[in-house]
């Protein structure tokens, strides 16, 4: 599996060896000195520097060069960077090395729009082709060089620095949601996270079927029942500073209660592996084919964990994986089966592909236990949720409204949306089983809702946010900075949650 395979430069003047050179439209002198040509030139033929619009010329050194729209230049932030940047890799995506000004574009801060911009270049070129014997379908762009004028240049390098190590761990969770369900077992993407823990400096932990039926983990089990590959819950902890100074953090714990205790967040992340829907067997349609990618959130949340030594985020992150495959076979879980989960509550099976929910209590409350200062989860978790707010952006639900309106403030500053739905109490009893604590399942309506009650039984009231990414989860085309199949839609939003974490 290789991810990104762009290799970035920054350099304080232009390098005319570059086949290509992709300029932002701005002003109409960069357009002359550039471009050779005027506005009305460009316009004439068509290209009016519209947002993600690209125009390919020939130059006097037989080169290319790319004018990229970016639109109104006062409204040029990251977001639009990041497209801009985006539409230029698609229009390079012929040549295999390009030099840019763009990262010197735009309006804001110099680092968030070189970041932006780098990100941008490698998530649009960037494709899971591990399984492709012809890899003709992949960009040949291998090469960039970032042109940075000198009073820019610090910034600027910081900024691509940034956006290389996010954009790759995007690229690291997008192959993994688009491994097939036979290449990409439970205990294989545990195997992957061990690899990670050795290479990022955080610690990973592994726990099989055996410890997590020890552990009281009925969920986990009841959803694996039905498979041959045995589940695995993997436990991530980064703590600034890296190992080292966890190892001594854990030795003095029992000593000096330590005031600077601080802030500590808890990832989540639904794993399922291969969602068939179990007993309640899924149709065979496009929506069950895409089901590889249950294991979206556990996806984002590994590759999350591994940008945070990098990135020297401030704050302690947890993460925890829960990830077995939702199969159908004689000793799958039967709907009428009750289910005792971590917590002790009981839960009362009334459709076996509600398993998303079932996994997760388990994850959070091993989350609560640990009495952090919040937990967010991510899960792609409802098709209720994809069909409120489409493929666009995730549904976002929470206990505590300090912490969702963080959650939501990481959506906007990545570019990655969310939208608020209400954790309507009203809803609770939709869930009530005869029999037991509750039901998996709340009916017909309001499904990411009661989907989100279901999982608030299990935060003991811990500041919780619910990510539901059933709709961003997976893209139908080349669009943007998006590429074709799974997303890893919450990676970049989890980053930024991470790093500018605050106790609510
Ligand atoms: N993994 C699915 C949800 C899903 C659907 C994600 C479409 C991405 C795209 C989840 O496990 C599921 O099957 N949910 C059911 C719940 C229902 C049985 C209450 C659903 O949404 O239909
Ligand atoms: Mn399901
Ligand atoms: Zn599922």
């Amino acid at each position: 599996m290789k991810t990104n395979q762009i290799t970035f430069k920054v350099a304080k003047v232009s390098d005319s060896s570059a086949k290509a050179f992709g300029i932002a439209v701005a002003s109409e002198g960069a357009l002359a000195k550039e471009v050779g040509m005027t506005r009305d030139q460009l316009t004439a033929l068509g290209f009016e520097g519209k947002l993600g619009q690209t125009l390919v010329l020939p130059n006097s050194k037989k080169q290319l060069t790319i004018a990229v729209g970016i639109g109104e230049a006062a409204k040029a932030d990251e977001d639009v960077m990041r497209t801009a940047a985006a539409a230029l890799a698609r229009a390079a995506s012929n040549v295999s090395s390009l030099t840019t000004t763009l990262a010197s574009a735009g309006r804001g801060d110099r680092t968030a729009i070189a970041q932006a911009v780098t990100e941008g270049l490698i998530l649009a070129t960037h494709r899971y082709n591990d399984l492709k014997t012809d890899k003709k379908a992949t960009s040949k762009l291998i090469s960039v060089l970032i042109v940075a004028p000198a009073a820019m240049s610090t910034a600027i390098t910081k900024g691509v620095k940034r956006g290389e190590t996010i954009a790759e761990a995007v690229c690291f969770a997008r192959d993994l949601a688009n491994m097939p369900p036979a290449h990409l077992t439970a205990k294989m993407i545990a195997d992957r996270a061990l690899k990670v823990g050795a290479e990022s400096d955080i610690a990973v932990e592994v726990f099989n079927k055996d410890q997590l039926l020890a552990m009281g983990c009925g969920g986990m089990i009841g959803v694996n029942r039905g498979s041959v590959n045995p589940p695995r819950m993997v436990k991530i902890s980064y703590q600034p500073g890296g190992l080292k100074t966890a190892a001594k953090l854990s030795a003095k714990k029992s000593s000096a209660k330590s005031k600077t205790k601080l802030p500590h967040l808890i990832l989540v992340g639904k794993g399922v592996m291969y969602d068939s829907g179990g007993i309640s067997l899924k149709p065979s349609n496009s929506d069950h084919a895409m089901m590889k990618a249950d294991m979206s959130g556990a996806a984002a949340v590994l590759a999350t964990m591994s940008t945070l030594k990098k990135l020297g985020c401030k704050n302690q992150v947890t993460a925890y994986m829960m990830c077995t495959d939702n199969l159908p076979s004689g000793s799958a879980m039967a709907m009428g089966d009750v289910l005792t989960m971590r917590n002790g509550k009981t839960v009362e099976i009334h459709n076996t592909d509600a398993e998303g929910r079932l996994v997760l209590a388990d994850g959070l409350s091993l989350a609560a236990e640990l009495k952090p200062d919040a937990i967010v989860d991510i899960a792609t978790l409802t098709g209720a949720c994809l069909r409120a707010l489409g493929p666009q952006m995730s549904g976002v639900l929470g206990n505590n409204q300090p912490f969702v309106d963080q959650v939501v403030a990481a959506a906007k500053s990545t570019d990655e949306q969310t939208w608020q739905l209400p954790l309507e109490r009203k809803y609770r009893s939709l869930i009530d089983s005869y029999i037991a604590d509750m039901k998996n399942v709340g009916g017909p309506d309001a499904g990411a809702i009661t989907a989100a009650l279901f999982l608030d039984e299990f935060t003991s009231g811990t500041p919780w946010a619910h990510l539901d990414i059933a709709g961003p989860m997976w893209s139908d085309s080349d669009a943007g900075w998006l590429q074709r199949g799974a997303t890893a839609y919450g990676t970049r939003l989890l980053i930024s949650l991470a790093e500018n974490f605050k106790t609510p």
